[in-house]
C-alpha cells in the first residue's frame, strides 16, 4: 500500500450544475461545462495501512466537522470496497484558498481524495472511472479530474455520469479572477441547495432554456468567441441564481459587495475592457476575461474598496499524482 498524494485545481463551471435527478448517485439535471482553474487547488495525502485503528481525517488549518469527516469516510468506504481493502486510512488535506465562499473545495477535495485514495489502495481506475468515483463525493468534483475545459455528460446511470476534456488547458487564453468578499462559509451548502430546486416556479425554465446556453458555449469554445462565451456565461449564472432566489426558503448567496462587482464589471465592459461575471453558491465573484487584460482587471479591482483579495487563474490540468507527500 503506497502513501499518494494528488494535487486537483477547483474549477469553474460556464454552465452550472445545480439540481439532481438521482440524489445517492449526484446524477444532474444537465450537462455543465467548466474550466480548471490553476490558482485555487486543494493538495490530498492517503494512506492506508493495518497499523491505523481508524480513519484519521485532517484538514491543514481548518477545522473540519463531523458531518464532513463522514462524507470523507464514506468515500473511503466507496474506495475499500472497489478495492477490497479493510484497512484505515490517514488523510490529510490542504487548500490553498478559504472554503464555503464560492470557490468550490468540495470539487477539489473530492478530484484529489479520488484519486489519491483509489492509487494508495492499490486501484488503477481509468480517467473516466476517477471522474465517477469524485461524482459520487460530490458533483462537480467530476469536473476537476479531466484537464482543462471539461464537459460533464449528464449520463443516466452510474457509469454513464462523468466529465471528459473538450480542450488542453493551453487551446485559450482565458483567466478567471476569483474576487473574494467574504471569508465566511456560506449557511446553506450546495449539497442542500440542490434538494431545493424543486421548489423554484423557475426551475422547469431552467431546465427548457440550459440545452441553448450549453450549445452556446460549446459553439463559443470551438470559435473563440469570447463575447459569446461571456455573454452566455452571464446568462446562465443569472438563470442559476434566478433559480435559488426563488426557491423555498430562498437561497440568496449575494453580498452588497457581489452586487456592486457584477455592475462594475458590466460598466468597465460599456467602456472598452471586455470581462463578464460568473458565481457559484456563494457571493465571491468570478472574473473571466482574456489573458491580455488581467492586469488592466487588476487595476479596476484595486480602486474598490473592501476586497480580501483576488485570486488570478489560467486553464490548468485536471489531478495528478505529485511526489511531495503532506505527511
Ligand atoms: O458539487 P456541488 O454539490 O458542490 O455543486 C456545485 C454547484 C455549483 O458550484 C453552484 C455549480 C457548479 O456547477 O459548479
Amino acid at each position: 500500500m503506497e502513501k499518494t498524494t494528488v494535487k486537483s485545481p477547483a474549477n469553474i463551471a460556464f454552465i452550472k450544475y445545480w439540481g439532481k435527478k438521482d440524489k445517492d448517485l449526484r446524477l444532474p439535471l444537465n450537462n455543465s461545462i467548466s474550466m480548471n482553474l490553476s490558482g485555487a487547488f486543494s493538495l490530498t495525502t492517503v494512506e492506508f495501512s493495518p497499523d491505523f485503528k481508524r480513519d484519521e481525517i485532517e484538514m491543514v488549518g481548518e477545522e473540519i466537522g463531523e458531518k464532513e469527516k463522514e462524507r470523507i469516510i464514506e468515500h473511503l468506504d466507496r474506495v475499500r470496497k472497489m478495492a477490497r481493502v479493510d484497512f484505515k486510512a490517514r488523510v490529510k488535506t490542504k487548500n490553498n484558498f478559504p472554503k464555503g465562499t464560492g470557490i468550490a473545495s468540495s470539487a477539489s477535495g473530492f478530484s484529489a481524495l479520488s484519486l489519491a485514495a483509489s492509487r494508495a489502495a492499490g486501484l488503477k481506475l481509468s480517467l473516466k472511472e476517477v471522474s465517477v468515483l469524485a461524482r459520487l463525493g460530490s458533483g462537480s468534483a467530476c469536473r476537476s479530474v479531466p484537464d482543462g475545459f471539461v464537459e460533464w455528460e449528464k449520463g443516466n446511470s452510474n457509469s454513464s455520469s462523468y466529465a471528459y476534456s473538450l480542450y488542453p488547458p493551453g487551446y485559450w487564453n482565458l483567466a478567471d479572477l476569483v474576487i473574494l468578499v467574504s471569508a465566511q462559509a456560506k449557511k446553506v451548502g450546495s449539497t442542500e441547495g440542490h434538494s431545493m430546486i424543486k421548489s423554484s416556479p423557475f426551475t422547469q425554465v431552467r431546465i427548457d432554456t440550459v440545452g441553448q446556453r450549453l450549445k452556446k458555449i460549446k459553439k463559443a469554445l470551438r470559435e473563440k468567441d469570447f463575447t459569446l462565451l461571456g455573454e452566455t456565461i452571464e446568462a446562465e449564472a443569472l438563470n442559476m441564481h434566478a433559480v435559488m432566489m426563488t426557491s423555498q426558503p430562498p437561497l440568496f448567496y449575494w453580498s452588497p459587495k457581489t452586487l456592486e462587482l457584477m455592475l462594475a464589471i458590466r460598466a468597465w465592459r460599456e467602456e472598452g475592457l471586455e470581462g463578464y461575471f460568473t458565481l457559484d453558491a456563494g457571493p465571491t465573484v468570478h472574473l473571466i476575461c482574456q489573458k491580455k487584460d488581467v492586469r488592466k482587471m487588476k487595476k479596476e479591482l484595486s480602486s474598490i474598496k473592501g476586497l480580501l483579495g483576488v485570486i488570478v487563474n489560467y486553464p490548468s490540468l485536471g489531478a495528478r499524482v505529485v511526489k511531495d507527500h503532506l505527511f
